[in-house]
């Protein structure tokens, strides 16, 4: 096989501080609100996919952590379709390799699906490889966000912007930088796996639930989303941690008061994740100022977003609170410096 016909990617894992919750459409993956999102540095966090293709191949086929998956996936197939439509279009490559069947290897260096943004870095690895492999020029953003909606904020590093957009066809539901890894180096995300269990209910399921069930959504999208939206972006150009930590600890609280409003209630966080909200809370009173932000995805694991003067103190706490020998917590330390998809 020829070199080229192989492409390997890392993508970075993003985590929303303002959290996209709920779609307008289904089909496109077009949200119904904005939300803002910190790229975590992929040495602690990604993912890694290589694919490629060849006339030998008799069927697509995909291995996710060295397990092979159906191809079936209606959104895997969408996107590989989406990108030959666009290869033919540009005649990036010949006619014969567009009838090639592909094979995809993709891996996670963390528990997939448990709230985790694994999605969001799985796909922006595929459709920047895939992107690759075809040759073809296009916004790898779009694509990503049509295999898994809060992907297409990973093909960028540092403070990222989703921007829900008006248009039917999702021409303008982008994203966009907000700024670079470079930024506000200060800045640093800590996990605490709280459990790698696979959650109840994907985040397909509980958005269109919410959308069909909630009224604290509707609220939410229309008047909290859009407010806060301007507000972090400010607090970020401007770094300004104390207003940063507020909004991102109150959007990832309404976030989960929508997954209880949904009905039925979808619930991700655990008692232990409540502890971690409870003891956030004792830490910055006990500060007298917001030094640390919590912030929960569709699952029960933290993201702690801090300034790197505070790490020191926030880690020892939270060993001594919780010893990992009794609750199975993994610490990583993640720089906020992703980068953009790396080849
Ligand atoms: O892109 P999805 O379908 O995995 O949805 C992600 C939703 C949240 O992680 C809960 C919020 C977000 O903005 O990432």
């Amino acid at each position: 096989m020829d070199e080229m016909d192989r492409v390997t990617v890392i993508a970075p894992v993003n985590i929303a501080v303002i959290k996209y919750w709920g779609k307008r459409d289904e089909k496109l993956i077009l949200p119904i609100n904005d939300s803002v999102s910190v790229t975590l540095d992929t040495s602690i966090m990604c993912a890694k996919t290589s694919v490629c293709f060849g006339p030998e191949f008799t069927e697509n086929e995909i291995w996710l952590n060295g397990v092979k998956t159906s191809f079936s996936n209606p959104r895997l197939v969408n996107v590989l379709d989406k990108i030959k439509n666009i290869a033919a279009t540009q005649r990036s490559v010949d006619n014969a390799v567009l009838s090639w069947k592909v094979r995809v290897c993709s891996e996670n260096n963390f528990p997939t699906a448990a709230g985790l943004a694994s999605s969001a870095a799985g796909y922006a690895c595929l459709v920047t490889a895939l992107a690759k492999l075809y040759k073809i020029k296009t916004d790898v953003s779009v694509l990503a966000r049509i295999g898994s909606g809060s992907a297409c904020r990973s093909v960028f590093g540092g403070f990222v912007r989703w921007h829900a957009g008006v248009n039917a066809d999702g021409s303008d539901s982008i994203a966009t930088q907000i700024a670079d890894s470079t930024h506000w180096p200060e800045m640093k995300a800590l996990i605490l796996v709280v459990s790698d269990i696979k959650k109840h209910t994907s985040s397909t399921v509980g958005m269109m639930n919410s959308v069909n069930t909630s009224d604290l959504l509707k609220y939410r999208a229309k008047y909290t989303v859009p407010r806060r939206t301007e507000e972090i972006s400010e607090a970020i150009l401007k770094k300004d941690f104390a207003k940063f930590a507020e909004l991102t600890m109150k959007d990832s609280n309404q976030f989960h008061a929508v997954c209880l409003d949904t009905y039925p209630p979808c619930v991700y966080m655990t008692d232990v994740s409540h502890k971690i909200v409870e003891i956030i809370h004792a830490y910055n009173d006990m500060c007298g100022e917001l030094k640390v932000a919590y912030t929960f995805d569709a699952g029960p694991n933290a993201c702690l977003y801090l300034l790197d003067k505070e790490v020191p103190t926030l880690l020892k706490l939270i060993k001594y609170l919780f010893p990992t020998s009794n609750l199975d917590f993994v610490i990583g330390l993640g720089d906020v410096d992703g980068g953009d998809c790396k080849f």
